[in-house]
């Protein structure tokens, strides 16, 4: 069945380093709000969004770049933390952009673990014209772990032990990380209109590599970005290093 699918080649931008990558995925977003300002963005965490955010709120503060018309939805969040812990991701997106810019706090959606259907049938209700992703070191988008279905919709998911222990950073001392988290599914993010992917550092070039190059194969989740025909790769040359030379000459 796999077989008869059609691949894309999503276009790729390998920028000279992790600053110019955030700012570029930044202008794109912000070019989306500008042409149309009732976008609905679909929105993701991670440190690799944390410039990006920051570049808006500066444009948000310097040049008039609005976000009160928009809609957001999140790609994902931890399961059993509670309200307003900082270590979750609706505290991230408070810390890093929403306390920051004018979107109506009504407009900004995280998904919660007992109201899965309701946030796909809204995200269905709107569509998602941009969504923006960072990856995992084991090719994860969103918390799509390996093995996640091609056909997934938002749900609870466990968290492969490599995830955990790469995102302990992110919690208090004595503090572990949730076995379980609710996502965006494959199939969520694959109907968002367009979607960027932002990939940083050299932790995350075998992750790109393969998902741009290897297998389609649900083993690493990010591949299934291949069967989407408007996805755009924002690199830096670190996370750029295994793709094959043709491709990294190639500006999107
Ligand atoms: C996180 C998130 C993903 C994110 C990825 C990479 O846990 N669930 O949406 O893209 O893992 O995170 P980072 O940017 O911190 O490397």
């Amino acid at each position: 069945m796999m077989a008869a699918q059609k691949y894309e080649t999503p276009a790729l931008a390998v920028l000279p380093e992790r600053h110019a990558a955030e700012m570029d995925l930044a202008a794109r977003l912000a070019a989306q709000l500008r042409g149309k300002p009732d976008s609905v963005l679909g929105l993701a965490t991670g440190n690799s969004m944390v410039g990006v955010y920051r570049a808006l709120v500066e444009m948000h503060r310097n040049e008039g770049l609005s976000f009160a018309r928009a809609t957001s939805f999140n790609l994902d969040e931890y399961c059993g933390l509670p309200n307003g812990h900082p270590s979750s991701f609706a505290s991230y997106m408070q810390d890093h952009l929403f306390a920051h810019v004018d979107m109506p706090r009504n407009s900004a959606h995280l998904p919660d673990e007992n109201s899965c259907a309701e946030y796909e049938a809204a995200i269905a209700k709107k569509g998602i014209d941009l969504q923006i992703l960072g990856i995992g070191r084991n090719g994860h988008i969103g918390f799509n772990e390996p093995g996640a279905a091609v056909t997934s919709r938002t749900r609870v998911v466990e968290l492969a032990a490599a995830t955990r222990a790469a995102n302990q950073r992110d919690f208090p001392d004595g503090e572990t990380v949730p076995t379980h988290a609710v996502t965006m599914g494959i199939a969520t993010i694959l109907s968002a209109r367009s979607i960027l992917l932002l990939a940083t550092g050299e932790a995350k070039a075998d992750a790109l590599a393969r998902a741009l190059e290897g297998p389609i194969t649900p083993d690493n989740p990010a591949c299934f970005l291949r069967l989407h025909s408007d996805v755009t790769v924002i690199s830096d040359r670190d996370a750029a290093r295994f793709l094959s030379s043709t491709r990294t000459n190639t500006d999107a």
